[in-house]
Formats: structure tokens, C-alpha cells, sequence
């Protein structure tokens, strides 16, 4: 995989990019705005990078990231995302999104909401529990005691394996957990969501998460 297509450039799309051309990787980074709104960050990446639209990004990335507001995820392109691993950042704040009854009742998760909206595409959930900034401060070789562990989550063992191994170039572990439905492990209020975690520890969150029907 040399090619990572961004869906949102914000605060973790941005940062995603950061990390991956330092790795090696070329990305192409988008927005809703157009590519012209995203020349100072196409700059700042250099030549591995280029901004373009979202469409562009899909069809560009060997792997596309999708990190947006939730309430817009209707809108992430569908053809040209087919058959593609496609990680899905997004979490869910009502305050932000608006409410999403089955969301609100816990009937699906937020990655399984990506997954319907692409029902050809390998969704795998990854990065929704980092805040933006460590993704660059917080890796660290394999092997280090303390490097952070991220979970992914999803419906496809090899697009698992290769999100996985796409983390571990960046500097994290992987801790998988399961198909899509098991993402709610890892939403917004769970022990996970958010502090520095190796592995063990991560997998300790996971186990200890509650519903929120339950909290
Ligand atoms: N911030 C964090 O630390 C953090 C951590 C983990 C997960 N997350 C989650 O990751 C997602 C992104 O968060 P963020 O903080 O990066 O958000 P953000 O800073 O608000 O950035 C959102 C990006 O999405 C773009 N966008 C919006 N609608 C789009 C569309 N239809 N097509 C293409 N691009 C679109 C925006 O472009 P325009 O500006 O042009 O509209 C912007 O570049 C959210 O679901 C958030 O909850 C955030």
C-alpha cells in the first residue's frame, strides 16, 4: 500500500497525513470545501502529497480514511470506494450531529453506519480514540514498553491485517476487537476513549467498556 486517500482534512485527517508522509506514504487530502482551500497543508506535506476532492481522494487512496463529522457521513462517495479498505475515525456527538436514533439506541454502532452507507467497501474502524495531536507525538518503535496501542474493528480479517500493519509502519500497536459491532467498546465514554494505552492495557478497557444502557 503506497497511496492514502483523506476524506476530511481537519484535526485527525490532517494529522493522519502528517504521520503517513513521514512514514513514506504519498496521501491525498480532501475536504468539502475544494482542493484550493487545502494548499497551505498540501504545502506543508510536500511533494508526497496533493490535495484534491473527495472523490479524487477515493479514487487515489490504496487505503481511504474517513474522518468527518458523523452527521455527513451520507455524503463519503460510494463507487469509487468499492471494494476498498476504507478507516472509518468518526464518533458520535449529538451536540455536533444531531440525533441518530439508532445510535441513540444503540441498535448499531458508528462504523457500522459507514459500513451500510459502503456496502462494497472493507470498513475498519481506527484512530477514533486518539486525540488528533498524539498521533504524531505519541509513536514510538515496535517493541517500545510504552508505545500506545490504537484499536481497530471490523468485518474483514486481511483488511484488518492490513490496517494493522499500516499502524505499526506509523508507530502504534494494533489491538483488534472483533467485527464492527463490537465498536462500541470504544466509543465516546468508554475507559479507552482517549488516554495514552499499550496493549494490555487497551485490551483491559476493551473487556471493562459498558453500553451506555448499561453506565
Ligand atoms: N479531533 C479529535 O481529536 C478526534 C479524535 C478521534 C476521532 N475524531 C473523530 O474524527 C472525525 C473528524 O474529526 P476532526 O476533529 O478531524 O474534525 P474537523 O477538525 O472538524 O475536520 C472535519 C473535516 O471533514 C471535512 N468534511 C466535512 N464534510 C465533508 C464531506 N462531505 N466531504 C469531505 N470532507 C468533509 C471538513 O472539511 P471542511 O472544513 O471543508 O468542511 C474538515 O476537513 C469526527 O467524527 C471526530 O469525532 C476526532
Amino acid at each position: 500500500m503506497k497511496t492514502i486517500g483523506l476524506i476530511g482534512a481537519g484535526h485527525i485527517g490532517s494529522q493522519v497525513a502528517r504521520i503517513a508522509v513521514a512514514k513514506g506514504y504519498s496521501v491525498v487530502v480532501s475536504n468539502s470545501r475544494g482542493p484550493e482551500t487545502l494548499s497551505a497543508l498540501a504545502a506543508e506535506l510536500g511533494p508526497q502529497a496533493r490535495a484534491g476532492t473527495a472523490e479524487e481522494a477515493a479514487r487515489a487512496g490504496d487505503v481511504v480514511v474517513v474522518t468527518i463529522p458523523l452527521k455527513h457521513y451520507r455524503q463519503v462517495p460510494v463507487e469509487p470506494l468499492a471494494g476498498k479498505i476504507v478507516i472509518d475515525t468518526n464518533n458520535y456527538y449529538p451536540a455536533r450531529d444531531g440525533q441518530i436514533p439508532e445510535l441513540d439506541n444503540e441498535s448499531t454502532t458508528v462504523s457500522e453506519l459507514l459500513q451500510a452507507h459502503l456496502p462494497s467497501s472493507k470498513v475498519v474502524k481506527a484512530f477514533n480514540h486518539i486525540p488528533a495531536a498524539a498521533i504524531t507525538t505519541d509513536v514510538r518503535p515496535a517493541g517500545a514498553a510504552d508505545r500506545r496501542a490504537l484499536v481497530i474493528a471490523g468485518n474483514d480479517a486481511d483488511a484488518k491485517v492490513t490496517v494493522a500493519r499500516m499502524l505499526d509502519d506509523f508507530g502504534f500497536d494494533a489491538v483488534d476487537i472483533g467485527p464492527l459491532s463490537e465498536g462500541w467498546r470504544i466509543q465516546r465514554d468508554t475507559p479507552g476513549y482517549g488516554p495514552h494505552r499499550t496493549a494490555e492495557e487497551l485490551r483491559r478497557d476493551v473487556a471493562a467498556a459498558k453500553r451506555y444502557a448499561d453506565m
